[in-house]
């Protein structure tokens, strides 16, 4: 008989490869498709889709506020209640649960904390979130989910970690779990009086250093000293907090806690921001008929009452108006930038000075310029749809969604090199032919309009160098598929240790 390769006495042992699900509750303030704030909730709206791509099981939870649309209240489940003590007080706490894209999402209901306007901003802010990260843990006494990790988001969640180990780790449900807190924006710590760590915390006296920081009660802080792993929403933006310059006074801890510090790029729901199917725009395009990003421009024209010539470059910026988001540089060189052949969108809300100005600017550049007060998605996805250029100066940018929406809209974004516009966003190298955009280095306006008019001119005067960029940026690889697996990775690092 003759003998075929490899017939001799090799028994074949199939392996089957174990899948190993990890279980996580994502624990946030917001999360779309319920309701959303700002980037935070597109994330949690996002990231368990992916992850559950990727073979992780993914929860999450968050305050049942009555702003959530009765579309969305009326398909919740009641699962049961308990109590929560905070301090000398014991709240109540109903749990909800419901299903969106194949997720399952759990409600903290109380409507003493949760029955207002608006999700955050209210004078008791820290009790209202104490209670939040207290109920998390108190409901998982009561569901039917065992989570390998607990991923907090933001402050509104940072005490999740602490009061897990300072009142938790003797109930055997909880006597495993770990903790990874996220960092979408260090601005905002959950700073208040020193006395709120007893008082509304109800921490034990020899555990009060966990969240005490110069002199206050600083939520995040407790998270990065309990945390097992912390991260931050791009690799640029978790070298960055380490400097002064960024970090909002919390340097010092995270220099400590520098060898559980971590980056991981946000994604975007590419389902959701797509030019092909967006029912706000105007007209839907891809890169094929990426022309018709024309018709929207004209359109947006008219509902803007601004003169349309298709040649002339729309510049947008939606955002909010904010000292992060690089406004004060947007004024230094507004006029000089109305000076030319251009036409200026700005969509946003924020502070009033801002606002002030650039509503008092319109008023002088009329003919150029239209500053619409107001936080629209609608609107915002017009813009994205009609404009050439898309402007970011963000002075610090965790990570930012804005600059890959309009990568993906065809929008070429001008953006400092700071956090996740660093890590999303590559001044395009004519050499290479590589990149999606223009990026300027330091926090300066002239630095800024540099790189504005250098865009500016390409697009008035090489076509084709133009649409190489626009094709770049639009089929840049911008999904949570990438991030989904880092964040697997990170999980699976986290169990083991
Ligand atoms: C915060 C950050 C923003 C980030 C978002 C989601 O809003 O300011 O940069 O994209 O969180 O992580």
């Amino acid at each position: 008989m003759a003998r075929t390769k490899g017939s001799e006495s090799k028994t074949i042992v199939k392996k089957t490869k174990k899948v190993n699900t990890q279980k996580v509750l994502f624990v946030s303030g917001e999360a779309a498709p319920f309701i959303r704030s700002g980037g935070l909730g597109d994330v949690a709206g996002a990231l368990p889709k992916a992850l559950k791509a990727v073979d992780v099981e993914t929860r999450v939870i968050l305050p049942l506020y009555s702003e959530i649309p009765v579309k969305y209240t009326q398909t919740m489940k009641f699962l049961g209640s308990s109590y929560v003590h905070l301090g000398w007080r014991n709240q109540y706490l109903g749990i909800f649960e419901t299903t969106a894209n194949g997720i399952t999402y759990y409600f903290i209901d109380n409507e003493y904390y949760f029955k207002r306007r608006g999700l955050y901003g209210h004078y008791d802010d820290a009790e209202r979130f104490t209670f939040f990260c207290k109920a998390v843990l108190e409901t998982l006494l009561v569901i039917d989910f065992e989570p390998d990790i607990i991923h907090c988001n933001d402050w509104h969640t940072a005490l999740v970690p602490v009061f897990l180990d300072v009142f938790y780790r003797s109930c055997e449900k909880l006597r495993r779990v770990k903790t990874l807190f996220t960092i979408h924006n260090i601005e905002f710590q959950g700073k208040f009086d020193i006395s709120l760590a007893s008082d509304i915390c109800g921490l034990p006296y020899d555990k009060l250093s966990l969240v005490e920081y110069s002199g206050c009660t600083n939520f995040m802080k407790g998270a990065i000293e309990c945390s097992n792993a912390v991260n931050t929403v791009s690799p640029t933006y978790s070298k960055e907090i380490l400097e002064p310059f960024y970090s909002y006074g919390l340097e010092s801890i995270l220099h400590d806690r520098e060898y559980k510090l971590s980056g991981i790029l946000n994604g975007l729901d590419t389902e959701v921001y797509d030019p092909e199917t967006d029912t706000s725009l105007f007209c839907n395009y891809n890169l094929d008929s990426v022309q018709n990003k024309k018709v929207n421009k004209e359109a947006v024209c008219r509902m803007l009452n601004l003169t349309y010539d298709e040649n002339k470059p729309m510049l947008s910026i939606v955002s909010r108006l904010t000292t992060q988001k690089g406004l004060d540089l947007i004024l230094q060189v507004a006029e000089e930038l109305l000076s030319g052949d251009i036409q200026l969108v700005i969509l946003g809300s924020g502070d009033w000075k801002f606002e002030n100005a650039l509503k008092n600017l319109e008023t002088r550049y009329g003919a150029k310029l239209r500053v619409i007060i107001q936080f629209s998605k609608d609107l915002a996805s017009k813009l994205y749809g009609a404009s050439d250029i898309f402007l970011m100066p963000s002075r610090f940018e965790p990570c930012g969604l804005s600059q890959m929406i309009a990568m993906r809209y065809g929008a070429v974004p001008v953006v400092r090199e700071t956090g996740g516009l660093k890590d999303s966003v590559k001044q395009f190298d004519a050499k290479t032919g590589t990149g999606t955009g223009f990026v300027f280095k330091e926090y300066n306006a002239n630095e800024m309009l540099t790189v504005i008019w250098n865009a500016i001119d390409t697009y008035n005067n090489d076509k084709e160098t133009w649409n190489k960029i626009v094709a770049n940026a639009m089929t840049e690889k911008l999904d949570w598929s990438k991030s989904a697996l880092q964040y697997k990775k990170l999980y699976e690092k986290i169990i083991s240790q």
